[in-house]
């Protein structure tokens, strides 16, 4: 692999984007499960009136162009490696298939993909509508539709589920190749079980420094 070679340097460029901007998505996701959620609790509703609309606002910015450039540059991080040849063109490479069929390697990525896109769909499409509402409802005072802020939590959580056994789908196609059955649901059941995992320490830990103003803080 040349330092000029603009195959492996256009590659490096895509995953170094594509991880940096997977940090910045799933960082923030885990701020909103892991911090935000048990800190709602603890406060009342002229607090969240100064304190929500401008700091969830900018968390949620954030996390939506997260999201999107993450999506985005891991499909051209898809086409180049497995939906082109250098120097044949576009179509499946060597690492989507052989003549044995699918790779292992494509079905890792395929099932990681799978879940990251349900991910994003779930920020754009959900989340982000139910939350502009929300948020816009707080600052004005103004009544909300109870369902939205269930439907913005439900798909949260889905999401905080879903990273677990998504990450093993990024990390598994370059870094260990082979699947079946038994690799996938393990897979999916540890990365499952690690979010559940934190989702449950989460409202009992870095308390020690919070104020007690009131009877709701000290739950
Ligand atoms: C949203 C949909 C997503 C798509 C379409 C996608 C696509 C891809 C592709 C095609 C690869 C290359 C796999 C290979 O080397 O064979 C990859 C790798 C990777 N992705 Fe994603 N991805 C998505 C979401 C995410 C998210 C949310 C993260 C969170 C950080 C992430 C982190 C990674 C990492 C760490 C790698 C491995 C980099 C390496 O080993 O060099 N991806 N992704």
């Amino acid at each position: 692999m040349a330092l000029t070679d603009l195959y492996s340097n256009l590659q490096l460029l895509l995953r170094w984007i594509h991880v940096l901007a997977g940090i910045i998505w799933i960082g923030h996701l885990y701020f909103f499960n892991f911090v935000n959620v048990p800190f709602q609790g603890t406060i009342g509703a002229d607090v969240k009136k100064v304190v929500n609309p401008a700091l969830i606002g900018r968390a949620l910015w954030w996390f939506r162009m997260g999201a999107m450039t993450t999506f985005v540059v891991g499909l051209l991080l898809f086409v180049q490696l497995y939906m082109y040849v250098p120097g044949v063109g576009f179509g499946p490479s060597d690492l989507f298939s052989t003549a044995d069929g699918m790779t292992g390697r494509a079905w890792w990525i395929l099932l990681g993909m799978l879940l990251g896109t349900i991910m994003w769909f779930n920020v754009w499409f959900v989340i982000w509508p139910a939350q502009q509402k929300i948020l816009a409802g707080v600052r004005d005072g103004t009544a909300v539709d109870p369902a939205l802020p269930r439907r913005a939590l439900k798909a949260s959580r889905i999401n905080a589920y879903l990273s677990g056994p998504m990450l093993f789908g990024m990390l598994a196609p370059n870094h260990y190749g082979g699947i079946n059955l038994v690799t996938a649901v393990i897979a999916i059941g540890l990365g499952m079980l690690a979010v559940w995992r934190m989702i449950n320490l989460a409202p009992q830990v870095g308390k020690e420094f919070a104020h007690a103003p009131g009877p709701a803080a000290r739950t």
